[in-house]
């Protein structure tokens, strides 16, 4: 798969390069590039962003140096995606869909947001997609970028080396996962669950289904 981030700050997707995104990007299952809307500014100070029409706090980034952006990186064949706090929420499933596809490109807005032009103007050119990754306002698209890359990569067939860990994970079955113990056996007082050492296999996965079911009322009723 091929993934574009289009960002101002393209050193804050550095985090990709570690663990087993990194791998995947050294091993070329995925290619990842950073963009710099600035190369397509034609002022001395590589001008983004401009005061909101109507008036209002805050920047909001111009749509001349992105729309080139865009021009020079997508086909029909992408998925152009603008994190923002507005978007639709972004879930497993959608993560699962996109990691079907051939080419992301990921388009980062900083300050009050992008030009709706530019959101527009991609869906003449390819699918285009606004996504939140949650009700809370983070700084721009680039962070909320690298979640949703990471949760899209993971599901890639080959860039999880054990792919049976992406069957028994939280929202996979709609609930959230059981908790997990590794050894000692006993730690500060506080003991592993008896049935994890009895190797009752039927037992086991029963009670990591109850585990399942209580630990996502106690934590998400609303997935209930
Ligand atoms: N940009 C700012 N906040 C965001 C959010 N919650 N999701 C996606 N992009 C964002």
């Amino acid at each position: 798969m091929k993934i574009d981030a289009i960002s101002v700050f393209p050193e804050m997707f550095d985090s990709l390069n570690q663990s087993l995104i990194g791998k995947a990007i050294e091993n070329e299952l995925i290619e990842f590039q950073t963009l710099n809307p600035r190369q397509f500014t034609s002022d001395v100070h590589k001008t983004v962003d401009d005061s909101p029409y109507g008036g209002g706090a805050g920047m909001v980034m111009k749509p001349e140096p992105l729309g080139k952006a865009l021009d020079s990186l997508v086909d029909s064949d992408s998925v152009i995606i603008f994190p923002s706090p507005a978007g639709k929420l972004f879930d497993q499933a959608t993560a699962k869909d996109l990691a079907t596809r051939q080419h992301l490109v990921f388009v980062c807005g900083r300050y009050e947001g992008i030009d709706q032009r530019v959101v527009e103007y991609a869906s003449t050119k390819a699918e285009t997609l606004e996504l939140s990754i949650g009700d809370y306002v983070i700084n721009g698209g680039e962070m909320a970028s690298v979640v949703m890359i990471e949760a899209i990569s993971r599901l890639i067939p080959g860039v999880i080396g054990n792919s049976d860990s992406l069957i028994e994970e939280s929202h996979e079955d709609g609930l959230v996962e059981y908790p997990s113990y590794t050894k000692p056996a006993s730690w500060n007082g506080l003991d592993v669950p008896e049935v994890l050492l009895s190797g009752n296999h039927a037992e086991i996965d029963k009670w990591r289904k109850l585990q399942q079911i209580d630990r996502t009322k106690k934590n998400r009723p609303d997935l209930i």
